[in-house]
């Protein structure tokens, strides 16, 4: 009989990152190709001692009264955690692991590949290129935003913020953040605090969003913040969609009150805000951040060791709740 602890894997996982799990314990795993509904997952997930799910998996309170009591851990294979009701999770005694520190690097380059993307309009050129209709080299062509030399906000000094933030020095800016608690000197590294995000935004060429989602930052990003940008400023989003509103950011992006967005992550993914497919100055991104094979892994290979420890009794770092 087999005594190791029965996983199941929600997540439509690459060979590589599966392989760690069905190697390492009695794994069953979600082979339809597609993200599961709720009500699939629970099905799935009888008698099993620990669940493996990410961000397009929501468990919200009524799932979590109705998760088989077999399961004692929920693994999210991901560092953002607002699709899981924890208090939930907790009251009914489920661990719940995520993924912090392995993905930063991953997700520092592709805020900066928005940063870049969005300032010197990636898509429009791109369009031209492909589409046949670039009419060839002029002064007038493409004119966009010169990033190195220019101010940088990065809403959120948490390690994925400060990632961004070593990047900086390359493109020679000043960095600026601001953050629920300011941090120590050797963390901050250079970067300047500001106590508000209405002071942030007054000094952000470029705002970054890189902070957790949570009930207090929905909606954080509207319509009074773009205002307080300079002119020719430019937003990205490494986060969650729902930080940004999105009418608001629409409606700057319209009428030139913001330059240009970069966007990895969208409110309603994968039912964007229609305009987002429309307006020129957004380079948007399907929320690839952390995708890259090495980070895959680390995330696979965190969670692996994490459910391990579990098991054995102890306490891992990655335990949320
Ligand atoms: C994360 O790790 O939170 C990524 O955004 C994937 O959900």
């Amino acid at each position: 009989m087999n005594t190791q602890p029965k996983i199941y894997v929600a997540c439509n996982f690459p060979q590589e990152v599966l392989a760690l799990f069905t190697n390492q314990f009695n794994a069953a795993y979600n082979d339809t190709g597609r993200v599961l509904r709720t009500d699939e997952l629970i099905d799935y997930a009888q008698d099993a001692d620990a669940i493996v799910l990410t961000a397009t998996d929501p468990l919200d309170r009524a799932a979590v009264e109705r998760l088989p009591a077999s399961v004692k851990v929920v693994c999210t294979y991901s560092v953002g955690n607002n699709h899981l009701d924890l208090d939930a999770l907790q009251a009914k005694g489920i661990a719940v692991f995520s993924t912090p520190g392995v993905l930063d690097e991953a997700c520092a380059d592709a805020a900066w590949l928005l940063m870049l993307g969005a300032a010197r309009r990636v898509i429009e050129g791109i369009d031209l290129v492909r589409e046949g209709t670039w009419q060839g080299w002029s002064p007038r062509q493409l004119i966009g935003r010169e990033v190195w030399g220019s101010r940088l906000g990065i809403l959120g000094m948490g390690r994925i913020g400060r990632a961004i933030g070593r990047r900086a020095r390359g493109f020679d800016m000043t960095v600026h953040y601001h953050n629920r608690n300011r941090l120590s000197a050797e963390l901050e590294s250079g970067a300047q605090y500001h106590a508000s995000l209405e002071s942030l935004a007054q000094e952000s060429d470029f705002l970054c969003i890189a902070c957790p989602a949570s009930p207090s930052t929905q909606g954080l990003i509207n319509k009074q913040i773009l205002q307080r940008l300079p002119p020719n400023a430019v937003v990205c989003n490494i986060s969650r969609g729902d930080i940004v509103c999105d009418e608001d950011l629409v409606q700057a992006l319209t009428t030139g009150v913001v330059a240009a967005a970069g966007l990895d992550v969208f409110a309603g993914e994968p039912d964007i805000h229609p305009a987002y497919r429309q307006l020129p100055n957004v380079f948007g991104l399907p929320h690839i951040g952390s995708s890259t094979l090495r980070t895959r892994l680390a995330m696979g290979e965190l969670l692996c060791s994490s459910l391990t420890a579990h098991f054995s009794g102890a306490i891992p770092e990655n335990r949320i709740r």
